[in-house]
């Protein structure tokens, strides 16, 4: 099943319900969001009372993409603020399996991601206990950036090491998604596809959306 995960760092944050309903209400499945420390990236997003204000309000699965240094210290809280699945950089700590069980010790599904220049085999031992893996088509830090082609090789690579391990994580692609290159990215393996400035841009989230749902489902 392929999903579409909008990143509310391009919605109106004036206006961050109307957006992220209109995602909702128009068959986005998941809502990603985007947690930067200034630290591990060079910008400061959003944090706990944002994912609190919007878990009263929505039901669906919450992406949570922390862009955070040893993010160990904050999974318990990101948990308890309403994050479903909860993603981290294995660049950003010296413990990565350990990131792993903690979140799995709240209840919650873990997924691990790679910038651009880490080699994907450096996750290859967590393969086996994670939930997804986001492949970074971007340079973590900002929206609006291009996509960069060559990141596909690290989804085919996913998806064939999935099935010749018999493995069942999810595969998700962030940055720089666009109408034009997500089949690309689909038939390349990923499942999960994050959009934010292609589904926020120009006021036009719920045509966005649905625009993104029919090649999903294709
Ligand atoms: C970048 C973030 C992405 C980004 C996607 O660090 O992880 O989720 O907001 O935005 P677009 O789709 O505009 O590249
Ligand atoms: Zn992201």
């Amino acid at each position: 099943m392929n999903y579409l995960s909008p990143s509310i760092l391009a919605a109106d944050f004036l206006n961050l319900e109307r957006d992220v309903s209109a995602c909702v209400k128009n068959g986005a499945q998941y809502i990603h969001i985007d947690v930067m420390d200034g630290l591990f990236v060079p910008n400061i997003s959003v944090g706990f009372p944002i994912i609190k204000s919007l878990r009263q309000r929505f039901d669906c699965v919450f992406d949570v993409h922390l862009m955070i240094s040893r993010p160990e210290r904050y999974i318990e809280r990101f948990a308890s603020s309403g994050s479903d699945i909860i993603t981290f950089h294995v660049e950003s700590t010296d413990n990565a399996g350990d990131v792993i069980d903690i979140i799995h010790s709240c209840s919650k599904k873990a997924g691990i991601s790679v910038k651009p220049g880490t080699d994907i085999t450096k996750i290859e031992k967590h393969l086996n206990n994670v939930d997804m893996v986001l492949v970074m088509t971007v340079e973590p830090g900002f929206g609006g950036q291009k996509f960069m082609p060559d990141m596909v090789d690290k989804i085919k690579w996913l998806k064939n090491y999935r099935q010749q391990h018999g493995l069942a994580f999810d595969i998700e692609a962030d940055g720089g998604i666009t109408f034009e290159n997500t089949e690309l990215i689909l038939n390349a393996g990923a499942n999960v596809i994050v959009a934010g400035t292609a589904v926020f841009e120009k006021g036009m989230t719920a045509d966005n959306t649905k625009s993104f749902i029919k090649i999903l489902n294709r």
